[in-house]
């Protein structure tokens, strides 16, 4: 299948490594053009060259607002257009409601959430000009089910979510698609912090997982650059899990 993502540009967010990076290797793959941020310029030199010639890298801490305006503004000198956008950040600290303070929910309030604003309201001039736009919001299975341990994934990034729906509505009259993406298990860094900190070990995390394993990068990048992609033109307001048939709701 064409992709139809040749000439086109994204911004990957978070893409330095796990699933950001597989992302932006995805559209690459495509014919397109990647713009990656993360917070250390070393990481960020070994994606890039790792990428290909067609990627361009911003140090870029997302949690500051600062930070996202300078991204985009610095993006805006270079091109009057993007085509779409991976919204992506760095996961919240583990932690139940008894050891986390105000300050650990205003720092996640800022990563998770105020992020995921700072960048679509900055990125949305440069998406009107595309002849196909289209943010993707990248959430996790814990807008479906709660994670034990992980408190400030489970009641902040739903907010997401009722953003991307809310958007979904105010963004259409300008052919502005957006979508949401939720990852369960993918073997990524991130993950294997989170196995070490916590006693159920990968065997007890397959086992929960019809499937019986965590996902790779390499099957989840294929699927955003899809949701992000003109093939995609008809889903709207979706949310959908890739996540091995590890949520088992009905809806
Ligand atoms: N992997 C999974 O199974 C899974 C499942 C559900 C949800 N998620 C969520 O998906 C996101 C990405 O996860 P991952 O597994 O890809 O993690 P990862 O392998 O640890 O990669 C995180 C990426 O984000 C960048 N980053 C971290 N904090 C940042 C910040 N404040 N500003 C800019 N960039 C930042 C990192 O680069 P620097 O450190 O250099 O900044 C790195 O490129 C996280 O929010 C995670 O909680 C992951």
């Amino acid at each position: 299948m064409n992709l139809d993502l040749k000439d086109r540009t994204f911004l990957v967010t978070a893409a330095s490594r796990g699933l950001g990076f597989s992302v932006a290797k995805s559209l690459m793959n495509e014919g397109a053009e990647v713009i990656i941020c993360g917070r250390t310029e070393e990481s960020l030199k070994r994606a890039t060259k790792a990428l290909g010639t067609s990627a361009h890298y911003y140090v870029t801490d997302l949690s500051k607002k600062e930070d996202v305006v300078k991204l985009v503004r610095n993006i805006a000198d270079e091109s009057d257009q993007i085509d779409g956008l991976f919204v992506n950040a760095g996961g919240p600290p583990p932690g139940t409601f008894s050891n986390l303070s105000d300050d650990d929910w205003k720092k996640a309030i800022d990563l998770t959430l105020m992020s995921a604003v700072w960048l679509t309201r900055e990125a949305l001039p440069l998406l009107k000009m595309s002849n196909s736009p289209s943010i993707l919001y990248s959430t996790s299975i814990s807008v479906k089910q709660p994670i034990d341990n992980l408190l400030l994934s489970n009641a902040i990034r739903p907010a997401v979510i009722g953003m991307m729906r809310t958007l979904a509505s105010e963004l259409a009259p300008y052919n502005i698609r957006v979508n949401a993406i939720c990852p369960g298990y993918i073997s990524t860094e991130r993950t294997e912090q989170l196995m070490a900190a916590s006693e159920s070990g990968v065997e007890n995390i397959n086992a929960k997982i019809p499937l019986g394993r965590m996902g790779t990068p390499e099957e989840f990048g294929p699927v955003c650059a899809f949701l992000l992609s003109p093939v995609a033109s008809y889903i709207h307001g979706a949310i959908l899990l890739v996540d091995g048939g590890l949520y088992q709701g009905m809806m």
